[in-house]
């Protein structure tokens, strides 16, 4: 089973996802994270970011940014988006329903992983926090979706 995490940038909000994820769930599942621009590809996740996770043991520091590509709908089996901009962009690049469906918002209810790009340290901790809560829901119906 393969995870993919995306937001704007793949700086701040997806690296947080893809680390807080991955802790919860055992090795055989892959989780990675992308970003709808390519600005800062190559760069490691935001300081803020990192500093943290890392408040809660979660090791960011060797990530790198990268842009979603179309390829990745057959790379990974679920692709969850921090914002609806980040679904509309992910979405307008699918090519069938199959990819489509693998597609949707990391939190319920059509709610947003608020960008803490242009925030303060207090803006990550809040975010953090929401992913820390969706992602313990999401890594529970994960390992019982493999278990069926
Ligand atoms: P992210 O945050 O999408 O959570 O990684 C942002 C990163 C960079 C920019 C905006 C948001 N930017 O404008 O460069």
């Amino acid at each position: 089973m393969k995870i993919l995490m995306v937001c704007l940038g793949n700086i701040c909000r997806s690296p947080l996802a893809e680390g807080i994820l991955q802790s919860k769930l055992p090795e055989n599942f892959v989780v990675d994270s992308a970003g709808t621009i390519a600005m800062h590809e190559g760069k490691s996740p935001d300081h803020r970011s990192i500093s943290t996770a890392k408040k809660y043991e979660i090791d960011l520091s060797a990530q790198k940014s990268r842009p979603f590509s179309a390829k990745d709908f057959r790379e990974y089996d679920r692709i969850y988006c921090m914002d609806r901009n980040n679904l509309k962009d992910v979405l307008s690049l699918a090519e069938n329903d199959l990819q489509r469906q693998k597609v949707s918002l990391i939190l319920e209810n059509n709610q947003e992983v608020p960008d803490p790009y242009w925030g303060t340290m207090a803006d990550f901790e809040k975010v953090y926090q929401l992913l820390d809560e969706t992602c313990e829901k999401l890594a529970t119906n994960l390992k019982e979706s493999i278990n069926k």
